[in-house]
C-alpha cells in the first residue's frame, strides 16, 4: 500500500430515523452544530488529515449536502454588496482549491458495508479513509490526522475505537485485540454477554483497498443490512487491521443527547456564543 491516503469517504445515504421528524427531507449530516453542518466539520477533518478527494456516498433527499459544497455567486454577490465580509469568507472557499468532491448515490440504503462498497471505483488501489458524520470528535489533532499517523507506523488498516460502557455493546461494533492493538475479533452490535470486551468501533476508519473484495462477497448481517464490520472480520484473516484509541471527546450526533451535548460543548467553544451560553447555563440550572 502506498503510505499516502488522499481519499475521504463519507457515507452520508443512512436514513437517520432517530432524528425524525428532523431528517424527514433533510439529511441529518447537514444538522448544525452552532454555525456549520455535521458534514462540514467532517470535511474539514478529512483535508486537514491530507485527503484531496472527498467521494460522498448520497441517497435520497441529500441535495442539500451537495449543495453546500457548491459555490453561490448570487448569496456571495449579497454579502459583499452588503459589506459583510466575514460571512462571505466563511462561505466561500468551503472545500479549499485542489481538493474535488465526488457524489455517488447509493440506490438503496443497504447498509454502512454497501455504502463503502459503492466508492470503490472512485477510491482505486489505494487506502482511504471512511468517515461517519455523526460520530462528531473535538480533537487536538482532529481524530483522522492522529490515525494517519497511526497508519504511517503499521502501514496497515487502522480503526479508531473508545471503550463503552459493557451493557451499550449492542449499539457498536466491538473489537478484541492483542498486545499490539492488533483487532484479533470484530463482531457487529453483540449483547453484552455475548461481547469480546467493551472496545467500540466509532465513525473513523483507516482502509486497505482489499476491504472492497471483502465487501463484494459480504451477506447481509445485523439488522439484513450489509455491514461494514463484517467485511472487516473477513479482512482479519488476511491482513493486520488495529484498534487507535483516539484522543478526543467523542459525540454521537446521531443520537438527540449526544446531539444537544455537542451543541453545548461547541456553543461553549465558539468566540461568539461562549460567554453568554455559559452565562445561560448558569442562571437556568441554579434556579
Ligand atoms: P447509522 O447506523 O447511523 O444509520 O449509519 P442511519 O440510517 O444513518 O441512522 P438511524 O440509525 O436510522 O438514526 C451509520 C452511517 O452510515 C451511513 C449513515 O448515513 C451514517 O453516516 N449509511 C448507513 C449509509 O450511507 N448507507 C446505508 O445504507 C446505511
Amino acid at each position: 500500500m502506498t503510505n499516502k491516503v488522499r481519499s475521504a469517504v463519507f457515507p452520508v445515504a443512512g436514513r437517520g430515523t432517530r432524528f425524525l421528524p428532523a431528517t424527514k427531507a433533510s439529511p441529518k449530516e447537514m444538522l448544525p452544530i452552532v454555525d456549520k453542518p455535521l458534514i462540514q466539520y467532517a470535511v474539514e477533518e478529512a483535508v486537514d488529515a491530507g485527503a484531496t478527494k472527498l467521494i460522498f456516498i448520497t441517497g435520497s433527499s441529500k441535495r442539500a449536502i451537495e449543495d453546500h459544497f457548491d459555490s453561490d455567486p448570487e448569496l456571495e454577490r449579497a454579502l459583499s454588496d452588503s459589506g459583510k465580509d466575514d460571512l462571505l469568507r466563511s462561505i466561500r472557499d468551503i472545500v479549499p482549491k485542489g481538493v474535488t468532491c465526488i457524489y455517488i448515490r447509493q440506490g438503496e440504503p443497504l447498509g454502512l458495508g454497501h455504502a463503502v462498497l459503492c466508492a470503490k471505483s472512485a477510491v482505486g488501489n489505494e487506502p482511504f479513509f471512511v468517515h461517519l458524520a455523526d460520530d462528531l470528535i473535538a480533537g487536538d489533532p482532529p481524530c483522522l490526522t492522529q490515525m494517519a499517523g497511526e497508519y504511517a507506523r503499521h502501514s496497515s488498516s487502522v480503526i479508531a475505537v473508545e471503550t463503552v460502557p459493557h451493557e451499550d455493546t449492542s449499539s457498536y461494533g466491538i473489537v478484541a485485540v492483542n498486545d499490539e492493538s492488533r483487532i484479533t475479533q470484530i463482531v457487529e452490535k453483540p449483547d453484552p454477554e455475548d461481547a469480546p470486551s467493551n472496545s467500540a468501533v466509532v465513525g473513523r476508519y483507516l482502509l486497505a483497498p482489499e476491504i472492497f473484495d471483502k465487501l463484494e462477497t459480504t451477506g447481509r448481517g445485523a439488522g439484513g443490512e450489509i455491514q461494514l464490520t463484517d467485511a472487516i472480520a473477513d479482512l482479519l484473516a488476511e491482513s493486520a487491521v488495529y484498534a487507535y484509541s483516539f484522543s478526543g471527546e467523542r459525540f454521537d450526533c446521531g443520537s438527540k443527547l449526544g446531539y444537544l451535548k455537542a451543541t453545548v460543548a461547541y456553543g461553549l467553544d465558539h468566540p461568539d456564543t461562549g460567554d453568554a451560553l455559559r452565562a445561560h447555563l448558569r442562571d437556568t440550572l441554579c434556579d
